[in-house]
């Protein structure tokens, strides 16, 4: 490669890096078309109006499955996820569901014990910070503690 053709593409890394560095969550592209979640930025107090949001995306997409307390039915019961789980790693689970279930050991463990496979939930990134923020709140209110957990 010659050097003014790897100078424009580092400058362009590098821009890149810098333009998104202040964003609520980061992606990197994997080979896959789905990027991958690779930080989370929590703020406390809970954002309000994520809550709100969240809550509509899971009463539609995901409250058939999952209960929000801790009695376990068919699928884990999503009480204390966060205090059990990264935010990272939940993001992933949300977003990236079919990658997590093939390359994540937990989320393999959980398959393995469950036997029934997750369905992508075709969710946005920003949809997912959402669902986020409704499962924070819901660990506070059902366990009073919430982000516990880490990877
Ligand atoms: C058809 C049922 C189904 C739906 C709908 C579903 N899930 Fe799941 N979910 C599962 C199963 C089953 C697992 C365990 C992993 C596996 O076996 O695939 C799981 C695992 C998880 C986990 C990991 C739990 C833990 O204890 O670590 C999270 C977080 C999660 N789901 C969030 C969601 C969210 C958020 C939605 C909606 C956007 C959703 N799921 C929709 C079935 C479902």
């Amino acid at each position: 490669m010659r050097p003014l053709t790897l100078l424009l593409i580092l400058s362009f890394v590098i821009l890149y890096a810098c333009g998104t560095e202040k964003k609520d969550v980061q992606t990197t592209e994997t080979s896959e078309e789905k990027s991958l979640v690779g930080f989370v930025e929590l703020t406390d107090p809970l954002d309000q109006q994520l809550i709100a949001q969240g809550t509509k995306i899971f009463t539609s997409k995901c409250s058939r499955c999952h209960t929000l307390d801790t009695a376990q039915f068919i699928v884990p019961a999503l009480a204390g996820v966060t205090n059990r789980r990264s935010p990272v790693w939940i993001m992933n689970m949300i977003v990236n569901v079919d990658e997590m279930l093939k390359h994540d050991p937990v989320a393999a463990d959980l398959l393995r014990k469950h036997k029934r496979v997750m369905p992508d939930p075709e969710l946005s990134v920003s949809e997912t910070r959402a669902v986020l923020e409704f499962l924070r709140n819901n660990d506070m209110e059902q366990l009073g503690e919430k982000d516990k957990g880490v990877d």
